[in-house]
């Protein structure tokens, strides 16, 4: 069958539009002991003009789930179910040249390690329009009015002059700012940002996500924004989805999130993070993060993977009636929770969604 290169860019972005779809998604690694499952089962949507944060602890497929959507997995892994569709085609079904193709260009990636993968030897300029020259063949010319332009678009100062310095010049802030704008020079209509801020201190973290969330209203583009940090979506996301274990346990619009989590793990990690917009009360420094750890790939126990961290498995959702003097409850040991509808746009994986939700609401 012969595959079609979607016709660019510069099809029309709409409030609303599915711009990707990933359905089902799952990734293994290969090692010595066999295939273990990294990501498992993954689902979400990113429509033209909303931002959807992806969440959760350090190791449950944040990266490895948004690498393969962009066909970028390392050699010992591979996607082995689901979809990937960027405005209808499957790009987990083209070719690796034709996948590369739209990525970059349709769907765009600003990685985990931005930062450490700027080129000290050549200047921001050129390393900003390398994949415009290389794929549209513009001249050195039009590509350094091009960088300038994106250096404008991402706000550097004085973007005419430091277009010809290197990345050593720019400050860490300044330096993603660069790679957004680097991820962003072929317009593309969803960008994936992989822990964009973290390693910028708390100031400059919240301007580049402003930022951000600038570009993506003003473009209509679809963002997906990783983190593991619920606290810093509050002001910038509008859908969450929540990840444990290569899962996603729990979906919600990122208000309705706040207001009430439909999953333990969602209201652990609220209660871990300081709050930005809606609730002050947990205002301040960094808290501690949900006691216990997550189970290494391949390893997740029996039933719901979140049992052995779980406070509601013991106590119930309310926390006053002990569930049988502190042992976990039976279903949760064995029955693994589907993701499940509890309310109109909000999923959760638990079995005691409802109890949660409608403790929330007496
Ligand atoms: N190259 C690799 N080989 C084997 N396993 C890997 C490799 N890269 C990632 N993994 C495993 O896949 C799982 C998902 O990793 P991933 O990088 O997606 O986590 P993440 O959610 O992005 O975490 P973080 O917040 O630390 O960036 C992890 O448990 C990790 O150990
Ligand atoms: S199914 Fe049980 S263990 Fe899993 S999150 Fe819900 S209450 Fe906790
Ligand atoms: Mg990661």
């Amino acid at each position: 069958m012969t595959e079609t290169l979607i016709t660019p860019a510069d099809a029309a972005r709409t409030a609303g539009d599915v711009l990707l779809e990933v359905e089902d998604l799952a990734v293994e690694f290969r090692s010595d002991g066999g295939a273990v499952r990294a990501v498992d089962g993954l689902s979400y949507r990113v429509e033209a003009g909303r931002t959807l944060a992806l969440v959760g602890e350090s190791g449950c497929g944040k990266s490895v789930s948004s690498l393969a959507v962009m066909g970028l997995l390392p050699p010992t892994a591979r996607v082995v179910g689901g979809t990937a569709r960027y405005r209808g085609t499957d790009l987990l079904a083209l070719s690796p040249t034709k996948h590369r193709a739209h990525c970059g260009t349709h769907v765009a990636m600003v990685f985990q390690d931005a930062l450490a993968a700027l080129n000290p030897v050549h200047t921001v300029g050129y390393q900003l329009t390398e994949s415009l020259r290389a794929r549209t063949g513009a001249s050195r010319r039009e590509a350094r009015r091009r960088a300038v332009e994106l250096l404008d678009l991402v706000k550097v100062p004085n973007a005419a002059q430091r277009v010809d310095e290197y990345p050593h010049q720019f400050s860490g802030g300044m330096r993603q700012r660069v790679m957004i704008a680097s991820a962003l020079a072929l317009d593309p209509d969803v960008l994936i940002a992989d822990e964009p801020t973290t390693a910028l201190d708390v100031t400059v973290q919240a301007q580049v996500l402003r930022l951000l969330a600038e570009i993506q209203a003003e473009r209509q583009m679809g963002l997906v924004l990783i983190t593991h940090d619920l606290g810093v979506v509050a002001g910038v996301a509008d859908d969450v989805t929540v990840m444990y274990a290569g899962r996603a346990v729990e979906h919600a619009p990122v208000r309705d999130l706040y207001a009430a989590p439909a999953h333990p793990y969602t209201r652990a990690l609220l209660r871990s993070v300081p709050r930005i917009d809606v609730v002050d009360e947990h205002a301040g420094g960094r808290l501690p993060v949900v006691p216990g750890r997550p189970p290494a790939p391949g390893s997740a126990p029996s039933g719901c993977s979140f049992h052995p961290r779980c406070d509601v498995a013991r106590t119930g959702a309310s926390g006053a009636v002990p569930a049988g003097e502190g042992a976990v409850r039976d279903v949760c040991r064995t029955v693994e929770p589907p993701l499940d509808d509890v309310a109109p746009g909000r999923s959760s994986a638990c079995h005691f969604a409802a109890e949660l939700l409608g403790g929330a609401r007496a």
